[in-house]
């Protein structure tokens, strides 16, 4: 195959040294020990080499076994024969020059294969480091026979008439596990694409599976030529697979300017599409409405807040409170209470009464059972059992009786532990502020929860403003006072930018 045709229909242009010192710098020491590494479309191994050297060095300093584990766990794929002949006697080499008393077979994990075979029989979440620049084709310069094989693939990121380098990025996202980092070089294409958008939503979107994507760094070239041999608009990124319910870091985002990198304020959201702001401190978002980026989660609503929530309340002994409910004092065991700011009365993100709610569930929301209650809270438990003829009748028909007791049947009862953006349910005006929830719950207003990582001085910056107020006052009915409701409701539909 002569050189043009193995650019174009195999994407065959390799990395240069500086730019895989880059991408290798994604990975902290503890990601590179007792780890299984992927390099996917390795070619001669222009990443994976410089990576196996940064084990064998980081090796001779420590003397830390786990890097010599992850010499031993080094995998690559590649569908051309020829260079992976050339990566394993450069792995050879290079290796012995730096750890001449230690032998690794390398040819073990070399696999000679199209990758778009490998998904059916694809070792899903076993790998803690992918690397790749992989291979870039156009959807209509890539081999009839390998499109067939994406289609019978059902690939969740690849579905429209992507590149083929996206097909790289689904292998390796299913091949991480929880816990997993890849770093990637790609054209930055995927941030503005239509044919990024599953990959954008992935990153960015409330998870349909176990696992989501949060992208931690993004280095974007711009319009700067880095390979030698293709006219590329290229981007490196780090993205870690995480929990579902697992919160986004923000990402660290830098342009280059043709010598070095500078880090940029925030990516930037257009009306779907993703770039870099080249001035600092800009945020801009267009054509959303607020329910495409955040979540608004309502506080705990108990249908009985003047039994469950304290007025006052202070310290007794080392087991109990002294709290006040309807200006009658009760002892009530102090692990069955926990913190709970009222959103309505905040004045500077605190709530000056210290309240407390009768809370009794567990730190998932599942309601204790009444004998365990009895027996380990008999203060609290008489307590509610005093209000039980009012506390059964909210939920009537919609729970069982014996879940009398319970703070709000319908809702999940959660913590959303640090910093938080929230609101008052009624306000004349926006008032979103931070308030620190750590293992506090809230009532009378909603937390704004951001499905992409966005600093929460940002969040501030969309919410707090005349436009908002006007909306609002445009949507919401007018209660006493000139007050608004600032609920999900009203809010949802905010349109940004
Ligand atoms: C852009 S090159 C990168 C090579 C090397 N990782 C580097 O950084 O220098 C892409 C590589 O992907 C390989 N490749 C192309 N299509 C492939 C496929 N379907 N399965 C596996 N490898 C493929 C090519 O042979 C080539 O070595």
């Amino acid at each position: 195959m002569n050189e043009k045709i193995e650019i174009k229909h195999q994407g065959k242009v390799y990395t240069p040294r500086w730019i895989a010192e880059i991408m290798i710098n994604q990975f902290s020491n503890t990601d590179l020990k007792n780890a299984r590494i992927m390099d996917p479309g390795v070619g001669s191994g222009n990443l994976l080499v410089p990576l196996a050297r940064r084990l064998a060095l980081k090796f001779r300093e420590t003397r830390d076994k786990g890097y010599l584990k992850s010499l031993s766990e080094l995998h690559a794929i590649d569908i051309d024969g020829d260079a992976l002949q050339v990566l394993h006697d450069r792995l050879k080499q290079s290796i012995r020059q730096l750890l001449p008393t230690y032998t690794f077979d390398f040819s073990k994990h070399i696999l000679h294969a199209n990758i778009l075979d490998q998904l059916r029989g694809q070792k899903e979440n076993s790998f803690d480091v992918v690397i790749s620049n992989p291979p870039y084709v156009k959807y209509s310069n890539i081999p009839l026979e390998d499109k067939s094989k994406i289609l019978a693939a059902k690939f969740k990121l690849f579905t429209r008439q992507s590149d083929l380098y996206i097909a790289f990025f689904e292998f390796a996202i299913n091949s991480l596990k929880v816990g997993g980092k890849l770093s990637f070089i790609t054209p930055s294409s995927w941030l503005r694409s239509a044919y990024g958008l599953d990959l954008r939503n992935y990153l960015m979107k409330a998870p349909t599976q176990f696992s989501k994507g949060n992208l931690l760094a993004l280095y974007d070239f711009a319009d700067h030529q880095v390979f030698e041999k293709a006219i590329t608009y290229p981007a490196i990124c780090c993205i870690k697979k995480i929990k579902y319910d697992q919160k986004r870091e923000t990402p660290k985002v830098y342009l280059y300017d043709g010598k070095s990198f500078s880090q940029k304020n925030c990516l930037g959201i257009d009306g779907g599409k993703w770039f870099i702001n080249s001035k600092p401190n800009v945020l801009k978002i267009s054509n959303y409405k607020v329910n495409d980026l955040f979540d608004i989660v309502s506080g705990i609503e108990t249908s009985a807040n003047s039994i469950f929530i304290t007025k006052k309340s202070r310290d007794a002994d080392n087991n109990c409170r002294e709290c006040v409910f309807n200006g009658r004092t009760f002892l009530i065991e102090k692990p069955l209470l926990k913190k709970i700011l009222k959103l309505s009365v905040l004045k500077d993100g605190k709530d000056t009464h210290d309240r407390f709610i009768i809370y009794p569930h567990d730190r998932d929301g599942n309601l204790l059972e009444e004998s365990f209650l009895r027996e380990k809270y008999p203060k609290g438990y008489e307590y509610l059992l005093l209000n039980k003829r009012i506390l059964e009748q909210r939920y009537k028909g919609i729970i069982s009786e014996k879940d009398w007791y319970t703070i709000n049947p319908i809702k999940t009862l959660k913590f959303y532990n640090g910093p938080q953006v929230v609101t008052p349910e009624m306000a004349k005006y926006p008032k979103f502020q931070i308030v620190d929830l750590t293992d506090s719950l809230f009532t009378s207003g909603s937390l704004i929860l951001a499905r992409m990582p966005f600093p929460l001085e940002k969040i501030l910056s969309i919410f707090n403003t005349d436009r908002m107020a006007e909306y609002i006052k445009e949507t919401s009915q007018i209660f006493r006072e000139s007050y608004y409701r600032y609920s999900k409701r009203y809010l949802g539909n905010y349109p940004i930018g």
